[in-house]
C-alpha cells in the first residue's frame, strides 16, 4: 500500500492526522511508526485472513483490558470511528487488516547491559502480567496454534532441514527427543492460560534497573504460564555470564505474586532449550530464504551459545535452583545413591569394579557431557564407547522404529542385515568382505580365534604384551592384560606373548624400533611358525597405557607371519570408527591389511554391537563347520543402530573433528610438557590420547601422581582414567563431538592438578 494511501485510512477511519508514516524494518508484515502533532503511533497492516481478524481483535480486546491492571505499560489500542479495532481495507488485488496501537517510548532491554534487579522486577512484571491474562478467555486465541508456543514446539520439526550444521541439527533433535518424554507428559496435565509468548529482549522496555514495558502481543496465545516463564528467562540469560544467578532472581519474584509449582519447574530446563531450539530452527529458516537477514544471524549466534551452555548444565542442577529459589524442597540425592550402592552390594561381587572412591551416581548424559544425580556435570574425556555422543538422538530414534517395527534374528530374511553389512564392509579394503556380527568385541575377538584355528587347523596363538581382548574363556587366554595379572589364571600353554613394541619405554626407541621389535618377534616364532594358528593385537594398546605398536613394526612382521600361514588379526574395539582422526581404522594407520579385524565398543554407541571382518577364504572355511548362529547378533535393531552410527559419522563429520580436536588436544597437551617435566610422553592419535606421567627427568611411572591427577579430574568434574601396567598413564578417548573448549578444560585442569601435587610426599 502507498503511504499516501495508508495516511488516507489513518486519518478517515481511525481520526489521526499523520505528520510522518515510517516503515519499521524486520517484520513479516509491513508496520510504520506515526508521528501526529502530539502523540507517536503503530501502525500494522496484515493480509486479510478471517481467522487472523478474530484474533487480532480478541488480542486489542485484551490490550484494553491490561490497561491500569499491571505493573508495566503496553500499548493501548485505537479504536476506528466505527468503534472497531480493525479497518478492513480492500483493494483490488487484496484485502486489509488494519489496526493502530500507541507507541511505547523508552528503551530496549536488548539495547542496555542492564543491573542485576531487572531480572526480579522482570519477575513481577510477568507475573502481574499472567495473573490478568489468566482471567480472560478468547476461542480465537485457545484455538490459535503458533510454532512460537512452546506448548507446540513440535511444529518447528519441519523446519530442521534448514539447519546447516548437522552437529548442532543432532543437538536440536536431542532436545525433540527430551520434549517428548520429559515435558509433553506433564504440560498436558497444567492449567492452561492466555500468555503473552514473547517476552524476549526487543519486547521489553527498561531504564536499566527495572522494566517499563512490554509491547508486541502478537504471539499471545493460550498455552501455559511456565512457558512464558522459560520465554522471559531464555532471553534474560541470553548473554549474562552467570545465567543462572539472573534466572532465581526472576524466579523468586515471580513466585511471589503467582506462585510455581514443583511440577512445572521440573520441565523448565527443557522449556528453555525448547525455546533456543525453535529459534535456532527459524532463524535457519530465514538465513535459507534471505542468507544476508543479519537479525536471523545474530539471533542464531546467541541461541547458539545459550544452548551450547545449556547442555553444560545438568538439567537436576537448573531444577533445584529453581526449586530453592522459590522456596521449595529440592530433590534429595543421598537417599537415591545410598539405595543404588546398596542393591549393587547386595546382589553383585567386588571384582565388578567401580570407578573411585567415592563412585559417581550418573543420572543422564548428553554428547559429551554426563549428568551426575547431585546436579553436576562431568565433560566425558574418557569413554570411547558413546562414540558419536551420549543419548545421540538419531541413535535413540533408529532403535525405537526398529524395535517397534521388526526385531527378530538372522534365520529370517529381513533387508536390514544385508543393508548394513554392505555400508560397513564399504569402509573396509576389499579383501575383507565377509562379515560376522555379534555383541560385544569379547564375542567378536572369541569368534575371531575359532575363525583362525579352523582355517589353519593350528591352535597356537601370538599375543601382545599387555593386550586385552575380551571376557570370554577364549578372551582371557589370549589377553597378557588378565591372564598375566596378578590374580589372573595364568599362560595357556597354546599362548605365546611378544614383546609391546614400545618407542617410549621398551627395549628399542630409535628410529628403527618397529624393525628391530618386528624381528625380535619373528625370532620368537622361530622354528614353531607352522604351529601358530593367529597374531592378534590392537594397533595402540589400550591397557598398556595407549601405546601405539612402533611405526614399522606391523607392516615388517604382517607379511612375514602370511607367509607362514599365520592369520594377522586386528583388534579394532578402542581404535577403530574414525577415532585416530587420519585414519578410520587403525590397521590404516599402521599401513598394513590384516586377514581378520574385531569389532566392538564404538560400533553401536551403546547398544551391545559387535563382528569380526575377515576375508573370504577364511569365512570360507570356517562355514564348512558347525552352523554360526547368535541370538542378537544381526538383528534388525543393531543393524539399524550400526547403520546410524555409521551415518552419524559421516553426516556430522566426526572422523575429521577427531583429527582436528585430536590434533589440537595433542598438541596442547606436549606444549604443557613443556613446563612440567613430569610429562613424560604424550602419544597416541586422534581422539584417542596417552599422557605418560613419570618422575620428572625420567621415564619412571609415577603411579602416585597419575592417581592424583586422575582424582583432581574427578572432583574438578572431568573423566578421565588410568592404564598401563603401573596404572600411570591418563588415558583420554572422549566421544567424538568433543571440542577445542572443551580440550581447554581438561588442559588447564591437568595444569593445575600438576601444580597442585606434592612431589616431597609421594615418591611412588
Ligand atoms: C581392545 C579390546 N578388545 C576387546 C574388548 C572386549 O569388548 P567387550 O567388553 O565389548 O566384550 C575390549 C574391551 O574393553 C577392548 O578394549
Amino acid at each position: 500500500m502507498l503511504h499516501s494511501e495508508l495516511i488516507q485510512i489513518i486519518h478517515e477511519h481511525f481520526g489521526l492526522t499523520a505528520l510522518k508514516l515510517t516503515k519499521i524494518n524486520g517484520y513479516e508484515n509491513q508496520n510504520f511508526t506515526i508521528n501526529t502533532k502530539n502523540k507517536k503511533y503503530i501502525l500494522k497492516t496484515y493480509l486479510y485472513d478471517s481467522i487472523l481478524k478474530e484474533e487480532l481483535d480478541a488480542e486489542s480486546q485484551i490490550l484494553e483490558k491490561l490497561i491500569g491492571n499491571i505493573s508495566i505499560q503496553s500499548p493501548v489500542p485505537v479504536k476506528t470511528n466505527k468503534n472497531t479495532y480493525l479497518y478492513v481495507h480492500h483493494t483490488e488485488k487484496q484485502s486489509y487488516l488494519i489496526r493502530i496501537v500507541s507507541f511505547l517510548e523508552g528503551t530496549f532491554l536488548g539495547e542496555i547491559t542492564c543491573e542485576a534487579s531487572v531480572s526480579y522486577d522482570l519477575g513481577i512484571a510477568m507475573s502481574k502480567l499472567n495473573l490478568e491474562l489468566k482471567k480472560h478467555h478468547f476461542s480465537s486465541l485457545r484455538a490459535k496454534k503458533s510454532k512460537w508456543d512452546l506448548a507446540h514446539f513440535d511444529l518447528n520439526k519441519p523446519l530442521l532441514k534448514f539447519v546447516e550444521n548437522e552437529s548442532l541439527k543432532s543437538r536440536i533433535k536431542y532436545f525433540f527427543t527430551k520434549y517428548d518424554t520429559e515435558v509433553r507428559p506433564t504440560l498436558t496435565a497444567l492449567t492452561p492460560q492466555l500468555i503473552h509468548g514473547d517476552a524476549n529482549e526487543w519486547n521489553l522496555l527498561s531504564d536499566g534497573s527495572s522494566i517499563k514495558g512490554i509491547i508486541d502481543f502478537g504471539d499471545m496465545c493460550q498455552s501455559y504460564r511456565i512457558c512464558d516463564i522459560a520465554i522471559c528467562i531464555t532471553y534474560l540469560c541470553y548473554d549474562k555470564r552467570h545465567p543462572l544467578e539472573w534466572m532465581s532472581d526472576f524466579l523468586k519474584a515471580y513466585h511471589s505474586n503467582d506462585p510455581l509449582t514443583a511440577k512445572e519447574i521440573h520441565i523448565l530446563y527443557y522449556l528453555v532449550a525448547a525455546r533456543l531450539c525453535t529459534s535456532l530452527c527459524n532463524s535457519a529458516r530465514s538465513r535459507h530464504l534471505d542468507p544476508e537477514n543479519v537479525y536471523a544471524s545474530s539471533s542464531q549466534k546467541n541461541a547458539e551459545r545459550l544452548l551450547n551452555l545449556w547442555f553444560k548444565y545438568n538439567p537436576i542442577l537448573i531444577q533445584n535452583m529453581a526449586l530453592e529459589a522459590i522456596g521449595l524442597k529440592t530433590l534429595d540425592s543421598e537417599i537415591d545413591a545410598e539405595k543404588i550402592l546398596n542393591k549393587r552390594s547386595l546382589f553383585f561381587v567386588k571384582n565388578l569394579s567401580l570407578s573411585y572412591s567415592e563412585p559417581i551416581n550418573m543420572k543422564s548424559a548428553a554428547f559429551q557431557y554426563m549428568y551426575g544425580l547431585k546436579g553436576e556435570t562431568y565433560l566425558d574425556a574418557y569413554n570411547n564407547i558413546p562414540h558419536v555422543g551420549h543419548s545421540h538422538p538419531l541413535i535413540s530414534e533408529a532403535i525405537y522404529k526398529q524395535q517397534s517395527t521388526l526385531n527378530t534374528n538372522t534365520r529370517y530374511l529381513y533387508h536390514q542385515l544385508g543393508d548394513y553389512a554392505e555400508k560397513l564392509l564399504s569402509k573396509f579394503p576389499e579383501k575383507l568382505c565377509k562379515v560376522f556380527f555379534v555383541n560385544s568385541g569379547s564375542a567378536a575377538s572369541d569368534l575371531a580365534i575359532r575363525i583362525a584355528q579352523a582355517y589353519n587347523k593350528r591352535k597356537k596363538v601370538l599375543v601382545m604384551e599387555h593386550g586385552y581382548h575380551g571376557n570370554t574363556k577364549i578372551g582371557i587366554d589370549i589377553s597378557h592384560y588378565k591372564y598375566a595379572n596378578k590374580k589372573g589364571p595364568g599362560r595357556q600353554e597354546h599362548i605365546t606373548k611378544t614383546d609391546i613394541p614400545d618407542t617410549y619405554r621398551g627395549e628399542f626407541t630409535q628410529e628403527n624400533a618397529g624393525h628391530k621389535y618386528a624381528q625380535k618377534t619373528i625370532q620368537l616364532l622361530s622354528g614353531v611358525e607352522n604351529e601358530v594358528s593367529c597374531f592378534i593385537s590392537e594397533p595402540i594398546v589400550g591397557c598398556g597405557g595407549q601405546v601405539p605398536l612402533a611405526p614399522g613394526y606391523l607392516k615388517e612382521l604382517y607379511p612375514h607371519l602370511k607367509a607362514k600361514g599365520i592369520v594377522c588379526i586386528s583388534d579394532e574395539v578402542q581404535t577403530g570408527f574414525g577415532r585416530l582422526g587420519f585414519d578410520f581404522w587403525g590397521f590404516e594407520y599402521h599401513g598394513v591389511i590384516p586377514d581378520m579385524v574385531i569389532l566392538g565398543k564404538p560400533m553401536g554407541n551403546g547398544h551391545p554391537l559387535g563382528a569380526v571382518v575377515c576375508s573370504a577364504e577364511l569365512a570360507e572355511e570356517f562355514s564348512k563347520g558347525v552352523e554360526f548362529f547368535s541370538s542378537f547378533g544381526g538383528n534388525p535393531v543393531s543393524c539399524a543402530v550400526g547403520s546410524a552410527v555409521l551415518d552419524i559419522i559421516e553426516k556430522e563429520q566426526l572422523q575429521n573433528n577427531a583429527f582436528l580436536v585430536g590434533d589440537y588436544y595433542k598438541n596442547e597437551l606436549i606444549k604443557l610438557s613443556k613446563d612440567h617435566p613430569c610429562i613424560g610422553n604424550v602419544r597416541g592419535s586422534g581422539l584417542f590420547l596417552g599422557i605418560d606421567l613419570v618422575h620428572p627427568n625420567t621415564n619412571h611411572t609415577f603411579y602416585n601422581l597419575a592417581q592424583h591427577v586422575k582424582n583432581s579430574f574427578r572432583k574438578n568434574h572431568i573423566l578421565i582414567s588410568t592404564d598401563g601396567p603401573d596404572d600411570s598413564v591418563l588415558k583420554t578417548k572422549p566421544p567424538l563431538c568433543f571440542n577445542t573448549e572443551n580440550v581447554d578444560q581438561v588442559v588447564t585442569e591437568l595444569n593445575r592438578a600438576l601444580e597442585r601435587f606434592d612431589y616431597n610426599k609421594s615418591s611412588h
